[in-house]
């Protein structure tokens, strides 16, 4: 099967898209969306039920106190080249990070519990660390800052100032909407590796491998690339037509589970408007509307999580190369959770493949070649 469209290839409990429909651990996005925290969210995924106070507390005290970096991360970090893949440069981090956690190739639920929130905490250190130093700007010391949430220390560790807490809140919602999404590529990536008892780390950085190709995860930056590119609202009917004409894709549109459209775009769409508006400008909104109208009359083609998540980032003064770094972020969450379901009920995933090559060759030597 081409892709392995529709092909189940594991149990799980973590998240169901039934009849577009999405649900993380039985509870509906739109639910989540509306009421939760991401921290709620991460406790809902790893834990499979939602946290009671203590928990949560806990839980949103262990991300801010493990936000600090090794200092040979901050060294590493700098010998990266500034015009550098961001995608590349997380992975590569998140690699070395495991050379700072003594209980790497322990699998047992208490070491992947600690090695979960190391993971997720130190990331969006991380990102912000290699946005800031690309920039020639010192990264912000977290043990100097005060947030109450992950979005916040994000927001706070990347622009060096406290965020308000409307940028705080849209970033969690983004975090929210792209928590967890079933056995999407980067996902199956992760649970593959650790299938072969191979550490979480390791999990993480193939899904991070995974999601940073354009039809995953980045098509995010792709469609903030094609907004700047279009810049102006009158363009966009000429641009769209001549992208149908070349037989383009278009990036932030279609799905492999959703033909009738994506549970999440319309939050995103909404958030967009609401930061637009926020700003007094609704440039990068208006221009977005146009676009999804236009392929969905001309195409068909309904827009996708990564559509409208490229407008809000752009509100929130965020730089296009980090935008798939921030799924990342987010989607480390659902990994986590998948690896923590794997390791639960080990079974090695090795599917075959359906043959089509030569068969019967003859050997010939290398001199009669
Ligand atoms: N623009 C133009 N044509 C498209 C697009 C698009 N964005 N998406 C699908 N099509 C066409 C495609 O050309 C194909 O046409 P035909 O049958 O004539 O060859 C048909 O629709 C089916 O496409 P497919 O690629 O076979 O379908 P798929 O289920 O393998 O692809 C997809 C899903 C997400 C890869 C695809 O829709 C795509 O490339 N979208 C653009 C990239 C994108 O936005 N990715 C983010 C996906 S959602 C979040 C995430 O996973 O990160």
């Amino acid at each position: 099967m081409s892709g392995l469209v529709d092909v189940i290839a594991c149990e799980s409990s973590v998240c169901s898209i039934e009849n577009s429909v999405l649900c993380y651990r039985g509870y509906p996005i739109d639910e989540l969306a509306d009421h939760a925290t991401f921290e709620e969210v991460i406790f809902l995924l790893w834990h499979g039920r939602l946290p009671n106070q203590t928990e949560l507390t806990y839980l949103q005290q262990s991300i801010i106190e493990n936000a600090t970096l090794p200092k040979k991360i901050y060294d590493l970090l700098s010998l990266y080249a500034p015009w550098g893949n961001c995608m590349a440069k997380l992975r590569t981090a998140v690699s070395f990070l495991t050379h700072f956690d003594d209980n790497v190739m322990d699998p047992s639920p208490d070491a992947d519990s600690h090695k979960a929130i190391l993971i997720i905490t130190k990331m969006a250190a991380i990102i912000a660390a290699i946005d800031r130093i690309r920039n020639n700007l010192e990264p912000v010391d977290a043990t100097t800052i005060q947030p109450t949430s992950l979005a916040e220390l994000f927001l706070w560790l990347l622009k060096g100032e406290k965020p308000t807490a409307i940028a705080t809140k849209a970033l969690d919602k983004c975090l929210i909407l792209h928590a967890e999404h079933e056995l999407n590529a980067s996902t199956f990536a992760a649970r593959v590796t650790v299938s072969t008892m191979s550490d979480m780390y390791s999990g993480i950085v193939s899904a991070i491998g995974t999601l940073k190709g354009p039809l995953h995860g980045n098509a995010n930056e792709q469609v903030a690339l094609m907004l700047e590119e279009i810049g102006d609202l009158s363009r966009v009917e000429p641009y769209i037509t001549d992208k149908i004409n070349r037989n383009d894709r278009i990036m932030g549109f279609g799905h492999r589970v959703y033909k009738n459209g994506d549970p999440r775009a319309k939050h995103l769409k909404a958030l967009s408007l609401e930061l637009a508006d926020w700003h007094q400008d609704r440039r990068w909104y208006d221009i977005s509307v146009a676009i999804a109208s236009l392929v969905q009359e001309r195409k068909g083609l309904m827009p996708n999580v990564d559509f409208y998540s490229a407008s809000v980032y752009m509100y929130l003064g965020i730089p296009h190369n980090i935008f798939t770094l921030i799924f990342a972020l987010s989607r480390s969450s659902g990994w986590i959770a998948h690896i923590l379901e794997q390791h639960a009920n080990n079974k090695l995933i090795r599917p075959r493949a359906n043959y089509t090559g030569k068969r019967d060759a003859v050997w010939i030597p290398l001199s009669d070649r």
